[in-house]
C-alpha cells in the first residue's frame, strides 16, 4: 500500500450519505491501526506508510477527501465541513496513540470502544487511578522509629545476606553452641571452603547491625535499626518465614537497666496508648545480659485476661537485655585491626542497652489481625483497609 491509495468519492445528497461515508472511513482506519497493532516486530516503517497514506500533504486520503469539499452541494457543504474537522481530528488523536506503544492504542479502544466508531467522546470521565498508600507494614515500622527519632534516635540499615560472624559470632553464639538452633537459620549454599565466620547466611534478626554499627562508630550511639530477617519457619498464622524486626541500641557512659525500662516502657505508651503498663520477664540472648522479655498489659481486655492474651492479661512484645561485655569484647578486636590501640568499647567504661521487636506482631495487635499472611497476599480488600 501506498500514498496512491485512493478513496472511493460517494455522492452527498442527504446528511445520512455524510455519516455513512465518514463512519465507514473511520471502520477503514481503525482496521488499519488495529492489523498494525498486531505486528509483533518493530512496526514504526508500517506505522509511517499507514501515516502517510491517511495525512499525506499530496494525495493522503484526508487531503483527497478535502479536495471535495467545493464539490459538495452548499445544503450540504457546513455538515460535510463539519463532519470532516471532527474526522480529522479524531485521527490526529488515533495516529497519535498509535505511534505511542501500541497496548497504550489497543487499552484506550478496550475501554473506549465507542472511539472510532461513533465518534470520540470528550466528556467521558478519565479513568480514575486510586492514590496509592503505604503498606500497613510500613506504616507500623514508621511509627516505631519515628518514636524512637523523638528521643533522638537515628537510623541504621544492614545486609540481608549477612556473615556468619555478624548475625552469630561477634553476637556470643559460639560455632556449635545450641542458642544457633533456636534462629532456625537459613544459610546460603556451598560455603564449605570459606572459614566459618565468613561463611554467607540470610540474617535470623537485625542484631549483626548492632555489631556494624559499633565498629563503625564510637559512642554516644542511639540507633534504630528496621529491616527484613529470614528464618527457615514454615508459614503459619503467626509465622512467616520472612518477617521485619526493629532493633534498637543505645551506648554510652552510665546507661544503666532503668534507662532500659524508662525507654521502653515509654515506646510501648507512645505506641499503644498511654494506659498500657509494661513488665520485664528474666530471659536469655546470648548477646544481652541481663536480659528480658517486655509484656505490655493486654490491649484487648485491659489486663483482666482474655482470649487475646490467653487469659494473662498481659501480651508478650520484644526482648531486650544490657550489652553483653563479650559484645563490647568482640567490638573492640574488629576495631583493633585498624587502630591496634583502640579502646573505645572498653566494658569497664561503657555500656548499653539493646531490644528487638518483631514489627508484623505489633502491627497485628494494634489492628487486630489474626492471620499474618494477609500483610503478604497483596488482596485489596485487606490492604484497602488501611487508606
Ligand atoms: N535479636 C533477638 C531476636 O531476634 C531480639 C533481641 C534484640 C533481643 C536485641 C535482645 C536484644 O530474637
Amino acid at each position: 500500500m501506498s500514498e496512491e491509495q485512493s478513496v472511493d468519492r460517494p455522492p452527498i445528497s442527504s446528511p445520512e450519505d455524510i455519516t455513512a461515508f465518514f463512519t465507514s472511513l473511520e471502520g477503514r482506519l481503525v482496521n488499519e491501526l488495529e492489523a498494525l497493532s498486531e505486528v509483533e516486530s518493530d512496526r514504526s516503517d508500517l506505522y509511517e506508510q499507514v501515516e502517510l497514506r491517511w495525512t499525506g500533504r499530496k494525495n493522503g486520503i484526508i487531503t483527497q477527501v478535502s479536495g471535495w469539499m467545493k464539490d459538495v452541494s452548499s445544503d450540504h457543504k457546513k455538515n460535510f465541513g463539519r463532519a470532516f474537522n471532527l474526522f480529522k481530528s479524531q485521527l490526529e488523536l488515533l495516529l497519535k496513540e498509535a505511534k505511542g506503544p501500541f497496548d497504550t492504542y489497543l487499552e484506550l479502544r478496550k475501554l473506549h470502544p465507542e472511539i472510532g466508531h461513533a465518534g470520540l467522546d470528550i466528556t467521558l470521565p478519565g479513568t480514575l487511578r486510586a492514590p496509592g498508600i503505604p503498606h500497613p507494614l510500613l506504616k507500623t515500622m514508621h511509627e516505631i522509629v519515628q518514636v524512637f527519632h523523638h528521643l533522638g534516635y537515628s537510623t541504621n540499615l544492614g545486609p540481608q545476606v549477612e556473615s556468619d560472624f555478624y548475625n552469630f559470632e561477634a553476637l556470643n553464639f559460639p560455632p556449635n553452641h545450641p542458642a544457633r538452633d533456636t534462629q532456625d537459620t537459613l544459610i546460603i549454599a556451598n560455603q564449605q571452603s570459606r572459614p566459618s565466620r565468613d561463611r554467607l547466611l540470610m540474617r535470623t534478626h537485625t542484631s549483626p547491625v548492632q555489631i556494624r554499627t559499633m565498629i563503625a562508630q564510637a559512642p554516644p550511639i542511639r540507633i534504630v535499626i528496621p529491616g527484613k530477617v529470614h528464618r527457615n519457619d514454615a508459614a503459619d498464622a503467626t509465622h512467616s518465614p520472612i518477617f521485619h524486626q526493629i532493633e534498637g541500641l543505645c551506648v554510652d557512659t552510665n546507661i544503666t537497666f532503668s534507662d532500659l525500662k524508662g525507654t521502653l516502657d515509654h515506646a510501648m505508651k507512645a505506641l499503644f496508648g498511654s494506659d498500657v503498663k509494661t513488665r520485664f520477664f528474666p530471659s536469655f540472648f546470648p548477646f544481652t545480659e541481663p536480659s528480658a522479655d517486655v509484656q505490655i498489659s493486654c490491649i484487648f481486655c485491659g489486663g483482666k485476661g482474655c482470649r487475646k492474651c490467653k487469659h494473662s492479661g498481659w501480651i508478650e512484645l520484644l526482648g531486650c537485655g544490657m550489652v553483653d561485655p563479650a559484645v563490647f569484647t568482640a567490638v573492640t578486636e574488629e576495631r583493633r585491626k585498624i587502630d591496634p590501640s583502640d579502646d573505645t568499647y572498653n566494658p569497664e567504661k561503657i555500656t548499653g542497652f539493646a531490644f528487638g521487636m518483631g514489627v508484623e506482631r505489633i502491627a497485628m495487635i494494634q489492628h487486630g489481625i489474626s492471620d499474618i499472611g494477609h500483610f503478604y497476599s497483596g488482596d485489596m480488600r485487606f490492604l484497602e483497609q488501611f487508606a
